[in-house]
């Protein structure tokens, strides 16, 4: 019983030396975060950079452009990797696996596109590799989707991953700003990424919907089989679309289990009602909302991006390595893998300027179209599949924004639909 009490204590005074890579947005944050938080008995011994010349706000002798003196420190037990670049931090976080040392990460790109190497070399090391600042920033989502949330038991996830683009639709929609005054703005903020495109056309989205349908569904896909896009092709007239039928234009990410078994999985513009939970998710903060059997809806909500809430997540890993907090992939290792399916339909609203680019004989049904304004749109039913395996609902200035419950499956319902429509001549 006293060993036990001993080594109990002895877990909370793990000391923690960290090699820092990157001093940016969250490096910096986080910096400034730990010397607010003495308790946790971590220190930061090195930090690599790729600028030498840049001012600092930390000691000059903290910095260093030789990511090996951080890499070869016995000493330093963590590597703590949130540059902006992502091939150099996959790099970084391989060799420091091989080096024996735990990692905590925010590179989503990097995480995203490197999924099956990095679950290798957690199992070939044993050491634990915590990122929950690359999905959510500030929501701890990827903990709990591990540890509370059972394979079984979890119908459905949605969610605003990307602060910057809810950013920009909030400040289009609510303040009126055009697109690139919004854009500035969010880069000023420091809320969208170096590379604005990045986020923009939804790459940054299903980067990190590929981390989170790891520890949701045990689902391993890279990023380029998801289909997703941004939010480059959303018109004005969409907006006003939008506002007649009282929807509000979000990019939202979603995971649905199908009756099957499968799951769906796609990141795209949606209209959402006024009275869905990310309806109240306005400007850079992200939503998550979990629907589960027998707790029903579950809402998580916070600043999905910015200096100090992506610090904090990065430090609330940091303190889960002094009790040798690890992600035990149980979806992946433990439960029977879930597949992402394709095999579905989907309701969608589309506008366009020319009859000529949309193929109205893909659509199972159409239920209204509009072809009298210059805009013209569409509201009909089409084979997800259609969306996979095709481009032209990104092309051409064609915008494709989904329905508020846009996922069709039962197939009885949908002939019958489809029957009474063409009874009754559309
Ligand atoms: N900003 C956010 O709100 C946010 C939220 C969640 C996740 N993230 C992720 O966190 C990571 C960092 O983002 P950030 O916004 O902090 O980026 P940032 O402000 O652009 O800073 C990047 C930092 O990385 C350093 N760097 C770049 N390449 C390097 C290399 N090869 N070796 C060593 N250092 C290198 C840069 O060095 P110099 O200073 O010398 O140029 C800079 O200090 C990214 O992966 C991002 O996707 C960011």
């Amino acid at each position: 019983m006293g060993k036990a009490i001993n080594n109990i204590g002895k877990h909370h005074h793990k000391t923690l030396v960290i090699g820092l890579f990157g001093f940016g947005v969250v490096g910096e944050g986080l910096y400034k975060a730990l010397q607010q938080t003495p308790s946790l008995k971590a220190t930061i011994k090195k930090i690599c950079i790729k600028h030498p010349g840049k001012k600092r706000n930390a000691p000059e002798e903290l910095f260093t452009t030789d990511k090996d003196v951080l890499l070869n420190d016995p000493e330093i037990n963590v590597i703590v990797e949130v540059i902006n670049e992502s091939e150099p931090a996959f790099d970084i976080v391989s060799t420091a696996f091989l080096h024996g040392k735990h990692v905590v990460s925010a590179s989503k790109k990097m995480i995203a596109e490197h999924l099956p190497r990095l679950l290798e070399l957690q199992k070939q090391t044993g050491k634990s590799f915590l990122c929950e600042a690359a999905a959510c920033a500030s929501i701890p989502v990827i903990r709990n989707l591990e540890e509370y949330y059972d394979n079984d038991l979890l119908h459905s996830l949605k969610a605003i991953v990307n602060g910057s683009t809810n950013f920009i639709l909030t400040k289009m929609f609510e303040d009126k700003l055009n697109f690139s005054e919004a854009l500035l703005l969010a880069q000023q903020l420091g809320f969208a990424e170096s590379d604005p495109s990045l986020d923009v056309e939804g790459y940054d989205a299903v980067n990190k919907w590929t981390i989170l349908l790891t520890h949701a569904y045990g689902i391993i896909e890279h990023p380029g089989n998801i289909v997703f896009n941004g939010i480059q092709n959303i018109q004005l007239s969409d907006a006003l679309v939008a506002k007649e039928k009282h929807f509000d234009i979000k990019l939202v990410a979603q995971a649905k289990k199908l009756i099957n078994g499968k799951v769906a999985a796609f990141v795209l513009p949606q209209f959402v009602k006024h009275d869905d939970h990310l309806s109240f998710v306005k400007n850079e903060y992200n939503g998550v909302v979990i629907e589960s059997s027998f707790a029903d809806k579950q809402f998580f909500y916070g600043k999905g991006a910015g200096s100090f809430p992506t610090a904090s997540a990065v430090l609330s890993d940091i303190s889960a390595l002094r009790y040798d907090y690890r992600y035990e992939y149980k979806k992946l290792y433990h439960h029977t893998v879930h597949e992402l399916s394709n095999d579905f339909y989907v309701k969608t609203y589309v506008s366009f300027d020319d009859w000529k680019f949309v193929p109205r004989e893909r659509f199972e049904w159409i239920e209204e179209w509009h072809a009298e304004a210059e805009r013209k749109y569409l509201v009909g039913v089409l084979p997800f599949n259609d969306l996979k395996e095709n481009n032209w609902w990104r092309e051409n200035n064609t915008s494709l924004i989904l329905a508020p419950e846009p996922v069709i499956e039962d197939v009885e319902i949908r002939k019958l639909k489809k029957k009474s429509l063409e009874l009754a001549g559309v």
